[in-house]
């Protein structure tokens, strides 16, 4: 039996991963284990990463993941905050690759802000652990005693080979979609752009059926809200996916619609929506579980080669939608908010 590790994290996590278990359970049979992380971490073990939680995520087959950080912790040192804990678990399980799906669902095109009639598929794949969420950084202090003088530094720097293997994961993606790749840099300014360029246009050449164009950060973010239609497969790093994938999910209604899927060179991957925590909402049974049920239909579709049951969930849920069924962030004016707990029966009820 295939065994999921669970790290529920901070806030809503806990709750929206409830939800994505009652849906795994109803299509499948799985062995469940749960480990502390973030700031939960922080509180019962006194660090956001403990190794309890690193070898519980080696020894499974998969992690499922809810969210981590809250303002609980906001004033915690750099190197201590729950994201740490986050960050720590990708470097560790080395899953330098970060798919986000981002689709207009016909049924939500009232909940999407642009004036635009078209559709939109997207996939943002993320390199996710390098650049400068990664880099070197740290504080200088003033030579000369001025505390204005004092500095802070982060390092945006990518390898080859760090290149080289996102570039592929996105050719591959995009051979089997529409065949077109936008590679998102800020090339005209940094150094490390013009060396993720370089290589992308190289590794392009291995895949001629696929068409490959360069486009910068700024106009991409434009771009995005502009014709969000024109994008197919968007290849960026740690940092230009971070920010693009949170634009991308209000153009889909609401950040609490994104799955992700983070994948290395083994089939254990890390699944999580690609929302916070929203502690604002936290234990008040009203977050939006979609994100994180899709997410686990992606550890389905590429950790567990299930993509029957992976089809099946992602048909749920858009039944549910097309049925008019609505958590809040979703839901028009006027029209009914269901709970976490409700919208998941409502999922349930339409898994085949
Ligand atoms: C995300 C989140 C994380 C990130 C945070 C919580 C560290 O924003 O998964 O997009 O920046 O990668
Ligand atoms: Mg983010």
């Amino acid at each position: 039996m295939k065994k999921i590790a669970l790290l529920p994290g901070d806030g809503i996590g806990p709750e929206i991963t409830a939800a994505a278990v009652r849906v795994l359970d109803a299509v499948g049979k799985f062995e469940y284990e749960s480990y502390l992380i973030g700031g939960a971490a922080i509180d019962g073990a006194g660090n956001p990463f403990p190794d309890a939680t690193l070898q519980g995520c080696l020894a499974a087959d998969s992690v499922l993941l809810g969210a981590v950080g809250g303002p609980k912790w906001d004033t915690l040192p750099g190197n201590q905050r729950p994201e740490v804990g986050l960050l720590a678990l990708r470097g560790a399980l080395e899953l330098y690759s970060n798919l986000r799906p981002a689709k207009l669902y016909p049924a939500l095109r009232d909940a999407c802000p642009l004036k635009y009639d078209g559709e939109f598929d997207i996939l943002i794949v993320r390199e996710l652990t390098g650049g400068i969420y990664f880099g070197d950084r740290g504080r200088t202090p003033s030579p000369t005693g001025d505390t204005k003088d004092d500095s802070a530094y982060d390092t945006e720097r990518y390898s080859v080979r760090e290149v080289e293997r996102i570039a592929r994961v996105a050719f591959e993606a995009a051979q089997k979609r529409s065949g077109r790749v936008i590679s998102v840099d800020k090339a005209n300014v940094l150094e490390s752009s013009r060396l993720w360029r370089e290589v992308i246009r190289t590794v392009a050449k291995e895949y001629p059926s696929v068409e490959c164009t360069d486009m910068l950060v700024d106009n991409a973010a434009m771009q995005l809200i502009r014709n969000p239609g024109q994008f197919d497969v968007m290849v960026t790093s740690n940092m230009f996916g971070d920010i693009l994938s949170d634009e991308a999910s209000q153009l889909t209604g609401s950040i609490g619609m994104l799955p992700s899927a983070s994948l290395g060179a083994t089939k254990r991957g890390l699944y999580e929506p690609i929302h916070g925590s929203a502690p604002d909402i936290a234990g008040q049974g009203i977050a939006n579980p979609i994100a994180t049920i899709l997410s686990a239909a992606m550890m389905l579709r590429y950790s567990f080669d299930m993509e029957a049951e992976a089809a099946a969930i992602e048909a749920a849920v858009d039944a549910t939608l097309n049925a008019g069924l609505r958590t809040g962030d979703i839901a028009a004016p006027g029209q009914a908010k269901l709970g976490t707990v409700a919208i998941t029966d409502e999922i349930l009820r339409r898994i085949g």
